[in-house]
């Protein structure tokens, strides 16, 4: 059995809740503070699959877990054997995992003292900014397990400065760049035996930067905790690997010129949920915004970014306060310029999407996803037949290859964690 080593302060409590497939192994396997040591966690045949046309390849995987002892500031053995969950049935849901971080700050002050505690829940003053007045700041990064059992992060640094910029916007002191990443790789590193197999998913990291402190005036809290949880995660979509169909927002906007629009604030999230949850009842996967002004150049879909293929030309909105520079939006631009397409930022109207021969969208959670039909103003349009078009099939390809270390990393973006 391979095991990592880890340091654990104060962990005196145990995090609870439901989690998917809970037997009395798994539960013990989850939970290395229950003293009982336990053994042979029976494990499925792995099969290697991958969304669009992957080498498929078989691996087997058994082992031994042994519940470590745990003290303050104690080294902990996390087992690395995987989880004996259903792989092929994750979606994007949360699994509970072993540990998360947590790290606090006052406001004027930094950083420091982090440490691995417990998976459970936080406590928090009904006070609290966060609470109060939405003071918090997300972010999403994901761990890949590969065939040679090594980690892999996707640009972890992109995601620590992309919460320094919202940190700034939000009035909160945040982590330094090189506090996000050790604690992100503490993280991962603790929680090794839930990051699923090669091709079957991967370990989505939720970094939060939250106002803890308590503050009934509106100002900013006094104190700020930095916390990072993780969980197996499948596709996003219900639709898997189908394109997924849009509508357009006519009426409702995610955000507004001189707003919060371009950093990963909470309330951009909890905005759209009214449009998205309409939309959704009526069959689409998810919303397409507008601009607020003008109501006709592109913005966002809820929870990612939007990608237009006319010929060799690939287009995006360009990102001017309103939009979330997303880090896989950013990647696939290099990605597609690299392999031979125009790629353009620039403002994007709803005609030309509706004329487009392709159309995409881009975050962590979604990687690559096929749109397959806009509806705008009662009238749908469709894209290809119902099928993967090839740009998308072709960028999944390449960004997931480099994602999960199929292929070599010229682009200098992973961080292995072994
Ligand atoms: C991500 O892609 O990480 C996101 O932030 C989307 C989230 C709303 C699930």
């Amino acid at each position: 059995m391979e095991t990592s080593a880890v340091f654990l302060n104060a962990a005196t409590t145990i995090g609870g809740g439901f989690h998917r497939h809970t037997t009395t192994a798994s539960l013990l396997s989850r939970n290395p503070y229950l003293t009982t040591p336990f053994s042979f966690l029976p494990l499925n045949k792995l099969q290697h699959q991958s969304r669009f046309n992957l080498p498929n390849t078989t691996t087997t995987t058994c082992g031994t877990n042994i519940a470590p002892a745990v003290g303050v500031n104690s080294p902990v053995s996390v087992p690395s054997d995987t989880v004996d969950i259903d792989w092929d049935t994750i979606g994007f849901g949360l699994v509970h995992t072993d540990h998360m971080y947590t790290m606090k700050c006052s406001l004027g002050g930094s950083f420091s003292k982090g440490e691995l505690v417990p998976f459970g829940n936080i406590e928090l003053s009904p006070c609290a900014g966060v609470l109060n007045y939405g003071q918090g700041l997300f972010e999403g990064l994901k761990a890949y397990r590969t065939e040679d059992d090594n980690i892999l992060l996707f640009r972890p640094e992109e995601n620590a400065k992309r919460m320094m910029m919202g940190a700034e916007r939000m009035c909160m002191p945040s982590p330094s760049v090189d506090q996000f990443i050790q604690a992100v790789k503490a993280t991962v590193l603790a929680n090794e035996r839930w990051i699923p197999p090669p091709g079957k998913g991967s370990l989505y990291i939720r970094p939060l930067l939250i106002g803890s402190g308590s503050v009934l005036g509106l100002a900013p809290a006094p104190e700020y905790t930095f916390l990072i949880y993780v969980s197996p995660v499948g596709n996003y979509f219900k639709e898997g690997l189908s394109p997924i169909n849009l509508i357009i927002e006519t009426e409702m906007h995610r955000a507004t010129p001189g707003g919060t629009g371009s950093v990963k604030t909470i309330g951009n999230y909890a905005a759209v949920l009214k449009a998205q949850g309409a939309a959704k009842a009526e069959g689409y996967s998810d919303v397409l915004y507008l601009d607020s002004v003008h109501k006709k150049y592109l913005e966002e879909v809820s929870s990612c970014n939007i990608f237009i293929v006319k010929g060799n030309s690939i287009s995006t909105p360009d990102i001017k306060g309103t939009i979330l520079p997303g880090i896989t939006r950013k990647s696939i631009i290099d990605v597609a310029r690299d392999e031979g397409f125009q790629v353009e930022e620039r403002e994007v109207t709803v005609d030309e999407l509706l004329d487009a021969d392709e159309v995409f969208c881009t975050g962590t959670a979604v990687v690559v996803s096929p749109v397959g039909s806009i509806t705008y103003l009662g009238k749908s349009v469709s894209y290809g037949s119902h099928g993967v078009g090839l740009v998308s099939q072709q960028l999944y390809s390449s960004l997931t290859r480099l994602q999960m270390g199929l292929v070599d990393d010229k682009m200098g973006w992973i961080v292995k964690l072994k």
